[in-house]
């Protein structure tokens, strides 16, 4: 089995480490022991949270009583979890998914239940066999060595009953270690190396690495024949396996961890143990001196190696590393209970440590994945999982993965009774499931978080630069690689703390906050001030002038596609699966758009391009219809169209969303319910997935607006024509509320609440349009800029009829009504209009759709279309002369038809009860509509067509002038 394809000698520099227990994941048999398919079935989990490398406990045969550190064998998998052909295909599916796998290798000491000890124990004295460990007559050599499980054992030599002998041991009595001064036991340990590499383990954890040897008069710690047995076993991966990685558990200074890493030539990878209680120190102390401190005592690393640095993991919280002040403060500030201290450590989780507080844990993680070397993660820490100090030695921290609210938090079908560590009691409310729905959750950041790291090869690989700001609570530096810069800024305090940071060396930069894509002021020479609230972390890439906020490259595909409705937001993150691509933005809700892609000579095309694809789309409708003739409607915006044989068009959507699809009610309530004959018949959809309407399609049709357009350019009335679209928007209106027995389609009073939540909409909407017009003004040419300086001097009358609203009883009833009423939604069939397109305004959302409005605010729609046409046709003259002559045209023409439109509307809808009779509250209702389509239309052109921002600014100004009294 091979590694994953792409051989990148020091993946371990960008990569994300996730340790985690296999016993505690998933148990796929119902024994109450999460085993390796468990695992496998959860890989989809893995790579969803970004997770690139998985580093798994040991999982060997093994009495347990050192959590399986005490191994019976060295090349085989524990029965309990499952058997090596379950190991191998585990293997090949987290490849698969390029996930790359680090186990184990615990080269110090055995259990003394493997067959070499009990050989040892048999065996005659001084030879080989009996030689695979360390024995003693006495228990008094080495006795400047320290005893590290110091709650559990008084000394590292226990005395062997049947080898009559002393054997040494740097853990447990029940492990002792193996001796490295015996070439077999070197040769043993290398085949065990072999064994899983062979296998295409990615990399090696070595365990308590410093210990392998022992010499009189010295701490038996670090000593020069650990090295060197590391350099020859690197050479010997180096030859065998190339690429794969090792790692050293070191807990020591370091100054003498780096020696592990020395030359590049042993280990490539070392854990950071002193940063680690530094970072809960800092944090504890509101001080950012330990970290700095700690730091700038660590040399320098051979450019292939790598720190790995973590905040917690399976064992107790070490405070080996600190002073002993320190670890009575450490002991005294973060476990109070001494039921949560545990040798030389505390035995709590990230989340218990840190009293819940999401504040604290996101500081902590963002440290994590920004600080130099290789983050790792502890499985469970990502949803926030509890601890229970009543269990035994270091299991507390060992429980079940949480999953959902089930029995066993999802963990095990077994019988609560069998499962082999209590799971967390507030699983219920802390899980994978339950954080999953939740965007806010410890979960969703976490996922984040990740994704960012991964963006930006410098946290990998960087330099780091500490900045020395006068507030010692502000811990701030830089990281640097090649091209990329970014600057942490920190607040280690429960209180909001501001502070100047002397950037100049970074002067004209402009620092962007990665999680927002937030802009900040650009960098002076002057200190650079910022404000933290409690507890809170800036990541900060420092750009060159104008900066490419869009760190993310679109798709190409996306990029082109018109019915892309996000291309004036800020994308956070793309992600791809099957024919759905789901954006999120920086801000606001995500979306999810249907992109059905095929291979064509090895690259990937829109699906629809694809007559059998499109045909496959026809056939899922159900509709009994052959087609020959495919092709796509080319105008269309906000979804693709195709159309078969001339006779039919099926509308497939795009933007996927939940809930009904609207279009579809109202097409049949109007063609089958109301026989309402100026709309074309539904034949068929598909429900979802994606969602799609099949029409009757009418050929050699002209839309509204084409018609229009060109009327008015041919100098012709378009009076009768105006007249007719009057009548049947009417109609339509009649026909989309006459139908009282059905809720969907019956009309609705307005009432005082409905008429209060108009008069804030429309207050809303204005405010916002106004703030933006205002920023905007400077970039406007004179001509323009007039006239928008006299839309923004009308704001207090605006907001005066607005008010209104609030006043004047509405007496007419609101309806369904078309919602996205223009020129272009109506097909002139050469002698009738077709209303088509009854999916609202593509930016609403479609559960506001169903609301009921003013029919009026159709009759807005169409009357703005009209002002539209005439501006639109006159901008496009570019003869002064002609333009001044077709300027009158024009305002006539756009009078009279509006004149003739409205007429024929209001006669057709006679004593309808959606036309007010109250002439005052007609006026108010068709103006306040009208308002507010201008007030859209100043919005969007603003950000999407500059140049036609003159026609709603005079569109507006118009309103305004004719409505005053
Ligand atoms: C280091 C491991 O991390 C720990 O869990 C274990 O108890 C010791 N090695 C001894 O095997
Ligand atoms: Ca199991």
């Amino acid at each position: 089995m091979k590694p994953p394809a792409s051989i990148n000698n020091e993946w371990y520099k960008d990569t994300i480490f996730y340790e985690l227990r296999i016993r505690s994941f998933y148990d796929s048999n119902g024994d109450g022991i999460g085993d390796i398919k468990g695992l496998t079935q959860k890989l989809d989990y893995l790579q969803d949270l970004g997770v690139t490398t998985l580093w798994l406990l040991p999982f060997y045969p093994s009495p347990k009583k050192d959590d399986g550190y005490d191994i019976a064998n060295y090349c085989a998998v524990d029965p309990e979890i499952g058997t090596l052909g379950d190991f191998k295909k585990f293997l090949t599916e987290a490849h698969r998914r390029g996930l790359r796998v680090v186990t184990e290798l615990v080269l110090n000491h055995t259990s003394d239940q493997h067959p070499w000890f009990q050989r040892a124990q048999r065996a005659k004295a001084g030879s080989a066999d009996r030689d695979f460990y360390v024995w003693s007559d006495t228990p008094n050599r080495y006795t400047e060595v320290r005893i590290i499980f110091n709650d559990t054992e008084k000394s590292n030599w226990t005395y062997d009953p049947v080898a009559k002998a002393y054997y040494w041991h740097r853990f447990f009595s029940h492990q002792p270690d193996l001796n490295f001064d015996n070439p077999k036991v070197q040769q043993a340990l290398i085949h065990a190396l072999d064994f899983w590499l062979a296998l295409g383990v990615d990399g090696l954890r070595l365990d308590a690495v410093p210990y392998l040897y022992e010499r009189d008069g010295t701490n038996c710690e670090n000593l020069p024949e650990t090295f060197a047995f590391l350099e020859k076993l690197r050479a010997h991966v180096d030859k065998k396996f190339p690429g794969r990685m090792l790692l050293a558990e070191a807990n020591q200074w370091p100054d003498d961890t780096v020696r592990y890493l020395a030359g590049g030539n042993k280990c490539q990878m070392a854990f950071h143990f002193p940063i680690m209680p530094r970072l809960y120190m800092a944090l504890a102390r509101e001080d950012r001196f330990p970290i700095i401190d700690i730091l700038s005592q660590t040399p320098p690393l051979p450019a292939s190696c790598q720190w790995g640095i973590f905040l917690r993991n399976h064992d107790e919280l070490t405070l080996e590393m600190v002073t002993e002040e320190e670890r009575d403060e450490m002991w005294a500030f973060y476990a109070k209970d001494p039921r949560a201290r545990i040798n030389m450590g505390i035995r709590r989780r990230l989340a218990p440590l840190m009293e819940n507080d999401r504040r604290k844990i996101e500081l902590l993680n963002m440290l994590l994945f920004s600080l130099p070397g290789t983050p790792i993660l502890y499985y469970g820490d990502e949803i926030g999982m509890g601890d229970n100090i009543k269990l035994s030695d270091r299991n507390g921290v060992r429980t079940p993965m949480q999953w959902n609210s089930d029995k066993n938090a999802g963990f095990s079908k077994a019988h609560t009774k069998r499962i082999y560590l209590p799971v967390i009691d507030d699983y219920t409310r802390i899980n994978v499931e339950v954080e999953q729905n939740d965007s806010l959750s410890l979960l969703s950041w976490t996922k984040r978080v990740i994704s960012l790291r991964k963006k930006h090869k410098v946290f990998g690989r960087g330099t780091c630069t500490f900045l020395e700001p006068e507030n010692d609570k502000i811990l701030a530096f830089i990281r640097e690689y090649e091209d990329e810069r970014i600057l942490v800024v920190t607040n280690l305090s429960h209180n909001a703390q501001h502070v100047a940071l002397d950037l100049s060396k970074y002067h004209e930069l402009t620092p962007i906050e990665l999680f927002g894509k937030t802009t900040f002021p650009i960098i002076g020479k002057t200190p650079f001030i910022l404000t933290l609230g409690p507890y809170a972390v800036f990541w900060f890439s420092l750009e060159k002038s104008q900066p490419d906020t869009d760190s993310v490259t679109l798709p190409d595909f996306l990029k082109k596609s018109r019915w892309f409705g996000g291309k004036g937001r800020m994308i956070e993150q793309i992600q791809v699966s099957d024919n759905v691509v789901n954006v999120t933005y920086t801000e606001g809700p995500s979306e999810r758009y249907f992109v059905p892609r095929i291979l064509v000579k090895g690259e990937w095309v829109d699906a629809f391009q694809s007559p059998a694809f499109c045909r496959s789309l026809l056939k899922m409708t159900k509709a009994p219809i052959r087609a020959s003739k495919i092709r796509l409607l080319e105008s269309e915006q906000s979804n693709t169209s195709i159309i078969f044989d001339d006779c039919y068009i099926l509308k497939v959507y795009r933007k996927l969303s939940e809930g009904k699809n609207l279009e579809k009610e109202i097409g049949l309530h109007l063609t089958q319910k109301m026989r309402f004959p100026n709309t074309p018949k539904v034949v068929g959809f598909i429900e979802s997935n994606p969602m799609a309407i099949l029409h009757e399609f009418i050929p050699n049709t002209k839309n509204g607006w084409e018609l229009a357009c060109e009327a008015l350019q041919q100098g012709k009335k378009f009076l009768s024509e105006a007249k007719l679209l009057g009548k049947r928007t009417a109609e339509l209106h009649i026909a989309l509320s006459s139908d009282t027995k059905n809720k969907a389609f019956s009309p609705e009073p307005y009432g005082s609440l409905y008429q209060q939540s108009l008069y804030q909409t429309m207050r809303n909407q204005a405010g916002i349009t106004f703030r933006q017009l205002r920023r905007g003004l400077s970039a406007l040419p004179s001509d323009m800029l007039k006239l928008a300086t006299k839309v923004l001097d009308s704001e207090q009358m605006l907001l005066a009829r607005f008010s209104e609203l609030r006043t004047l009883p509405l007496r007419s009833h609101r309806i369904q009504i078309h919602g996205d009423y223009h020129l272009g939604q109506v097909l002139y069939t050469g002698n009738d209009f077709m209303i088509i397109d009854f999916e609202g305004e593509p930016s609403r959302k479609s559960s506001t759709r169903t609301i009921k409005r003013s029919a009026l605010y159709d009759v807005a729609g169409m009357l703005r279309s009209f002002h539209y046409a005439a501006t639109s046709t006159l901008m496009k003259e570019e003869d002064a002369k002609k333009r001044t002559l077709l300027s009158t045209r024009a305002e006539i023409w756009y009078r009279t038809i509006s004149r003739e439109f409205l007429t024929a509307y209001i006669n057709t809808a006679g004593n309808a009860s959606f036309l007010p009779a109250d002439p005052a509250e007609f006026r108010l209702l068709l103006n306040i509509s009208l308002i507010e389509k201008a007030l859209y239309e100043i919005g969007y052109e603003q950000n999407n067509r500059p140049s036609w921002l003159r026609i709603p600014l005079s569109g507006l100004i118009d309103i305004l002038e004719r409505d005053s009294p």
